[in-house]
Formats: structure tokens, C-alpha cells, sequence
């Protein structure tokens, strides 16, 4: 008889806000030691968004961000082209349909800021999840930087923005709770 047979299982449906990070959010998003080393990272990216140079897009549930994409604006000196990373979910939550929510919502934000481009890069060594980005329309361009792929997707439907200034308010008033 298996664990299943014996025992049963369990089914949850997990509900979860997207909102930008707060800074009440920063110490759980070390997920419990897993990014405690980048805490720095953390912060500057925090920064970032604070300045309207950034967004750290996350899903919460029960407090807690079961799930994160981070945006870096103008990329390369390029008003419309993002950088997004920090694409991750909670571990025990991966494969319920999550990751692909988020950067559905994250190409929403993008779209609204006038985004026409946005880029990310995949390790190497962590070819498998081409997939995940591959279903979301996203294509490998080139071997980025530091032994990776570098991946790359028109973002449809946006807005112009008016100007730059007026672009990076809007992000500004995004950010803000
Ligand atoms: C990659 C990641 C963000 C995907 O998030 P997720 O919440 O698990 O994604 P979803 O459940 O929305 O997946 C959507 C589809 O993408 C594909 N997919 C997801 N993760 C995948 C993986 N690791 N490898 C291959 N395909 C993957 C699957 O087809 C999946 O649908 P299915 O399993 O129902 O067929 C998550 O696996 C993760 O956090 N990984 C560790 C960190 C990481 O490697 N991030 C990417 C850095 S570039």
C-alpha cells in the first residue's frame, strides 16, 4: 500500500495579493536564511524601486512572499527596455501555476510603463527552467554574460509614455503602498 493509499492527501488553494515590496516585507524576503547572504542585494534593489528605477513585484499570502519577480528599468541607458530577475517561488509552492501569474503581472506593469522590451538571464546550469519562460513567450537571443543564456520579449499593448519624468512618477506612485 503507498503513502497515498494509506494516508491521503492534501488540496489547497492558496490565495495571494501582487503588490510591490514594502519595506516591512524586507526581512521575509531572506525566506528563512535561503537569501540571508543577499540581504544587501536586497536592500539596493529596495532602493531602487524607492527611486523609480526599480519594482520587486511580489505575491503575499499570509504575509509572507510565496513568490517574486524584480524589475530594473531602462536597461542599458534604454528607457524601454527592462531587466527582470529575482524570478522565483517559494519552493513548496513551485508548480501550482504561480511563476507564471507573476510574470503575467509583471508584463502588465511593464506594458503600462511604456516598456517595449524586457530581458532576463538564465544560468547554465539551470537550463531546465527555459521551459517555464519558453511557455510564456519568451525566446533565447545570446549567451549573456557570466556563462548564461540571455533571454528576450517584446512586450505587446503598451502605452508611450509622455515623457521620461512623468514616466518615472508613475513608477514611483506604483511603488507606493
Ligand atoms: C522557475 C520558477 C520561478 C517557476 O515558478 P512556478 O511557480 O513553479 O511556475 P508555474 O507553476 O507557473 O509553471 C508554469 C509552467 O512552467 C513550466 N515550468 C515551471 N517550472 C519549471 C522548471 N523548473 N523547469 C521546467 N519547466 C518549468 C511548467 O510547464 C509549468 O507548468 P506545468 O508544470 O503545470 O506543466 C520556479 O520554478 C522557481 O522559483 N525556481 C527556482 C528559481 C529559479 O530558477 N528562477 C529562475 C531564474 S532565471
Amino acid at each position: 500500500m503507498t503513502h497515498l493509499q494509506e494516508f491521503g492527501k492534501v488540496e489547497v488553494t492558496v490565495r495571494a495579493t501582487i503588490r510591490p515590496c514594502q519595506k516591512e516585507d524586507l526581512p521575509a524576503l531572506e525566506w528563512m536564511g535561503l537569501y540571508t547572504r543577499h540581504r544587501n542585494v536586497i536592500r539596493d534593489a529596495f532602493e531602487a524601486q524607492e527611486r523609480g528605477d526599480g519594482l520587486m513585484l511580489l505575491a503575499i499570502a499570509a504575509e509572507f512572499p510565496i513568490a517574486q519577480v524584480w524589475v530594473r528599468f531602462g536597461q542599458h541607458g534604454r528607457k524601454s527596455l527592462a531587466y527582470l530577475w529575482a524570478v522565483r517561488t517559494f519552493h513548496p509552492l513551485q508548480r501550482a501555476g504561480i511563476g507564471r501569474q507573476m510574470m503575467q503581472a509583471a508584463e502588465r506593469i511593464l506594458a503600462r510603463h511604456g516598456i517595449e522590451r524586457a530581458e532576463l538571464e538564465v544560468d547554465c546550469d539551470n537550463q531546465d527552467v527555459l521551459g517555464f519562460y519558453r511557455g510564456l513567450g519568451w525566446h533565447v537571443v545570446d549567451r549573456g554574460d557570466n556563462d548564461c543564456f540571455l533571454l528576450a520579449k517584446n512586450i505587446a499593448l503598451h502605452k508611450p509614455a509622455r515623457t521620461t519624468g512623468a514616466a518615472k512618477q508613475q513608477r514611483q506612485a506604483d511603488a507606493r503602498p
